[in-house]
């Protein structure tokens, strides 16, 4: 799955990790068409939990080397994502369509609105920073 170009940031690193997001979304969507078994289930939610907070993790890294001024806000918004997912993952520990589908309704949303508001904004300031 390749990123829309409305997601774009023009930060190569975040515009991967993104791309990358998308992939592990893509995955979990297939797992619900093909009826996969829990352990995939399992595997790729922990696995999106993990690039999750490392992605998080290195946007905020360069949010405190260039004085980003909104980033008390973004960090917020990272951290209700991350509870979110926990959320989630508490809620389903196996497999199942449903979990998917709110998977899929809620979080996949939420990626997507938030790279196009906040890391958009973030990405700008980056490329201005590094010009
Ligand atoms: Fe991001
Ligand atoms: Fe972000």
């Amino acid at each position: 799955m390749v990123l829309d170009q409305k997601y774009v940031t023009g930060v190569v690193w975040q515009d991967f990790q993104h791309q990358e997001l998308m992939t592990l979304i893509a995955k979990l969507r297939k797992a619900r068409a093909d009826k996969q078994d829990k352990d995939a289930f399992r595997f790729a939610i922990a696995f999106l939990a993990m690039y999750v907070n490392h992605h998080f993790k290195l946007e905020e890294e360069y949010m405190d080397i260039y004085y980003y001024p909104e980033k008390e806000s973004h960090k917020k918004e990272h951290r209700e994502y991350v509870k979110t997912l926990k959320e989630f993952r508490l809620k389903h520990q196996d497999y199942s369509e449903e979990a998917i589908d709110e998977l899929m309704k809620k979080i996949n949303q939420w990626i997507l609105n938030h790279i196009f508001g906040d890391d958009k904004q973030l990405g700008l300031h980056i490329l201005n920073a590094e010009k």
